[in-house]
């Protein structure tokens, strides 16, 4: 029993598990598929699911971004005449590896694996993982790229360089001996799971590395080398802003305890925007001949717009403000940013005629600023929860 299982039923009555085996009810296998646009490939990958686990009581867990090409509805539509199909759709959220998280958490199988929806994953491979985990003292199986036998398939080259820099980079927050820790392919025991999950940063696209670097415990992994296929439908969603996201993880897991993350970005962006006011007040003095208020104001505006827009992108990437959301977000931190300029100059101006050096009360007034502009702004104008 403990092999079927995981070990879980062992506090239950034998007869609650006589009947719950009997009525076959609770799956052994969840296999989360994170989806953002995919609507093309949820038919078809339930299908060769469907053929490649024919002796195991699967379930999968799509959990959508509230897909624009309406993947949620064609998924509840397939969950209609399949039981085994579920759809968790999220509004106003973004991110492939809090998808992940949310669906494990919404699920109950002792095992869980973790899919793309694009048939670029090798499906063949789940039963051998799912075996492996049953059958032996291993947490975590990982369907690798870089393994003996397993490949690329037909990559750009310069996509090629960014995943092999991607995968050296991991050794910086992952110490564990693995070939491909950037993989999106692969299953776990549940325990392993939920003993990393209060500590995983969620951050990108990158949950495997999140686990192995976030697990309080070294994991035993097994890897099992699989070609990676060209996509049939949709396209990728891998964009440059994903590099960002991987930073944020390496940054998070090296020195998140110390600092969040969110605000070192968003102090970084801080700093750009005194760079762009700067070069706006020096350009409005000298080519403009504007009086020194109007280029001051100018520069201001510029600069908290900008900072805006930049946070929105890259800070709160997760979160982006849109459509009416993002102007009234825009006014939010036009009133906050000043009332930390206040704060910052009048913070400043205390400790100066209270004589501390120049230095000294301009940085603590520059931090006092920062902070609440921060703490305001992700209340207030990015609300995080
Ligand atoms: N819910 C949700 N939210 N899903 C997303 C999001 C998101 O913000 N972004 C992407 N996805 C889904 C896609 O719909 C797809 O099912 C899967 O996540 C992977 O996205 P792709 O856009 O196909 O990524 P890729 O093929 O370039 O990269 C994949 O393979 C790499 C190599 O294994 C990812 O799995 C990477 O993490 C992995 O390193
Ligand atoms: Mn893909």
């Amino acid at each position: 029993m403990r092999d079927a299982d995981g070990g879980r039923l062992e506090r239950f009555s034998s007869a609650q598990v006589l009947s719950a085996k009997a009525l076959s009810l609770a799956p052994v296998l969840t296999i989360v598929v994170p989806t953002l646009n995919e609507r093309d490939n949820i038919e078809p990958l339930v299908a060769l699911l469907d053929a490649a686990l024919p002796n195991v009581n699967w379930e999968v867990m799509f959990v959508d971004d509230d897909s624009t090409d309406h993947t949620a509805k064609h998924i509840r539509a397939l969950a209609s005449v399949d039981a085994r199909v579920r759809c968790i759709q999220r509004i106003g959220r973004r991110g492939l590896s809090t998808a992940c998280i949310e669906g494990v958490l919404a699920c109950s199988a002792p095992y869980v694996a973790f899919m793309d929806a694009d048939l670029q994953h090798d499906e063949t491979l789940l039963a051998c993982m799912l075996e492996i985990l049953q059958k032996e003292p291993v947490d975590l199986v990982i369907g690798s790229r870089y393994a003996a036998g397993g490949s690329l398939g037909a990559w750009a080259t310069t996509r090629v360089h960014i995943s092999q820099m991607g995968t050296k980079l991991a050794r910086l927050i992952c110490k564990q001996d693995i070939s491909d820790p950037l993989s999106g392919f692969f299953m776990c025991r549940r325990e392993a799971f939920e003993s990393a999950v209060r500590r995983l940063s969620g951050q990108g696209f990158k949950i495997l590395l999140d686990l192995l670097a976030s697990s309080p415990r070294p994991l035993r992994l097994r890897e099992l080398p699989f070609e990676f296929r060209s996509r049939r439908h949709g396209e990728s969603k891998l964009d440059t802003l994903v590099v960002w996201e991987y930073c944020a993880l390496l940054a998070e897991k090296l020195i998140g305890h110390i600092v969040p993350v969110r605000f070192i970005f968003f102090a970084l962006i801080g700093i750009i925007g005194l760079a762009i006011h700067m070069s706006i007040l020096w350009s409005g003095l000298t080519f403009m001949a504007l009086e020194f208020g109007v280029a001051q104001s100018l520069a201001t505006l510029t600069a908290m717009t900008s900072n805006f827009f930049l946070n929105n992108i890259l800070t709160y990437r997760d979160q982006r403000l849109r459509g009416w959301r993002l102007l009234r977000g825009l006014f939010t931190f036009y009133g906050i940013c000043g009332i930390g300029a206040t704060a910052n100059v009048g913070i400043a101006s205390y400790l100066f005629s209270a004589n501390q050096k120049w230095w000294v009360a301009g940085v603590l007034g520059v931090i006092v600023g920062a902070v609440w502009n921060y703490a305001m702004s992700s209340i207030f104008t990015w609300r995080v929860s």
